[in-house]
């Protein structure tokens, strides 16, 4: 049976972690897996523009032995003529073995996964959800703190588009003991349906907040977001809002000193550049904790087993 991760509710908790020992073994000893997913193709579909998700996958697939086909622009694909999600899947299922797709219509993976034989992997849809994003923040907070439980964990500035936010929020009420903090304007507030479905659900601890510093330090992880320029329907509101959070060396002088600060990046200036040089700034560790966990799920889906 093929297997698709379209969100979190897709894997178990219990998955999760083997991912984290199996990304921790490719990390130890990246050349027993270098061949892994020797003659696989994984096709990297993205109708959404994407520095990281893409290239990392893509490198985490060449590092595996495999190889990479898609396109970065689906303007230079026939969806330029108007063919369907179906039917690009449909055809892309046959060329490749594992299929990671990105697109700016909330269910498309969803979708398209009908239409595929082989595994599909949701790189990113619309402001619904982005699990790998997930994947990766969750082995970054397994590696800064040993343990996801008993946190109190932040969440900054576009709540409401962020699916970086939506997906990690619903990771998290899978685990014990974590106080949520979400701190946005009113108008970027989480959707009512995470908040009902997943946080009330769950029974998890949350606060809705409009000022950072009012709880900056009592926070073991602040989650710092871009607001969703391309998904706002009003210029003059993305203006407004785009700046209501910036964190800066002054934000954090009393934060503790474990802090974690993150960020799923792209940046605008929600996070000011001096702040990089903090030791407890971790987004660009994060980057590339996603990319060895990335490598993890590929092996797990298409991947040889390499102690065989
Ligand atoms: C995020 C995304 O695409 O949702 N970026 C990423 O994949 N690392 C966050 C964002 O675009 O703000």
């Amino acid at each position: 049976m093929k297997r698709d991760l379209i969100d979190l509710n897709d894997l178990k908790v219990e998955e999760i972690e083997e991912l984290f020992e199996l990304a921790d073994s490719i990390v130890k000893d990246p050349k027993k897996y270098s061949k892994v997913c020797d003659k696989k193709i994984m096709a990297s579909l993205f109708f959404e523009p994407s520095t990281r998700t893409r290239l990392s996958f893509e490198s985490a697939m060449y590092r595996l032995g495999g190889d990479v086909i898609g396109f970065a622009e689906a303007g230079s694909s026939s969806v330029a003529k108007g063919e369907t999600v179906a039917d690009t899947i449909r055809t892309t299922s046959i060329y490749s073995d594992i299929i990671v797709m990105r697109h700016y219509s909330e269910g498309a993976p969803r979708y398209g996964a009908i239409y595929s034989d082989k595994p599909v992997v949701n790189a990113g849809d619309g402001a619904h959800e982005h699990p790998t994003q997930t994947l990766g923040d969750l082995y970054t907070i397994y590696r800064t703190k040993e343990k996801i439980q008993n946190l109190k964990v932040g969440f900054v500035g576009d709540l409401k588009f962020g699916r970086t936010v939506h997906s990690l929020i619903t990771a998290l009420s899978r685990y014990e003991n974590i106080d949520l903090y979400l701190i946005s304007p009113e108008e970027l507030v989480v959707p009512r349906f995470i908040k009902s479905q997943v946080i009330e659900k769950s029974g998890m601890k949350y606060t809705e907040l409009r000022d950072l510093d009012d709880v900056i330090d009592e926070l073991d992880i602040v989650y710092m977001t871009r607001v969703q320029q391309e998904r706002f329907f009003n210029e003059a509101d993305y203006i407004r809002l785009k700046d209501k959070y910036i964190l800066t060396p002054e934000t954090i002088k009393n934060a503790k000193e474990d802090l974690v600060i993150m960020h799923p990046l792209p940046r605008g200036s929600e996070i000011s550049p001096e702040v990089d040089k903090d030791p407890r700034a971790c987004y660009f560790e994060q980057a590339k904790n996603a990319m060895y966990m990335r490598m993890a799920l590929l092996t797990t889906l298409v991947g040889e087993d390499c102690n065989e």
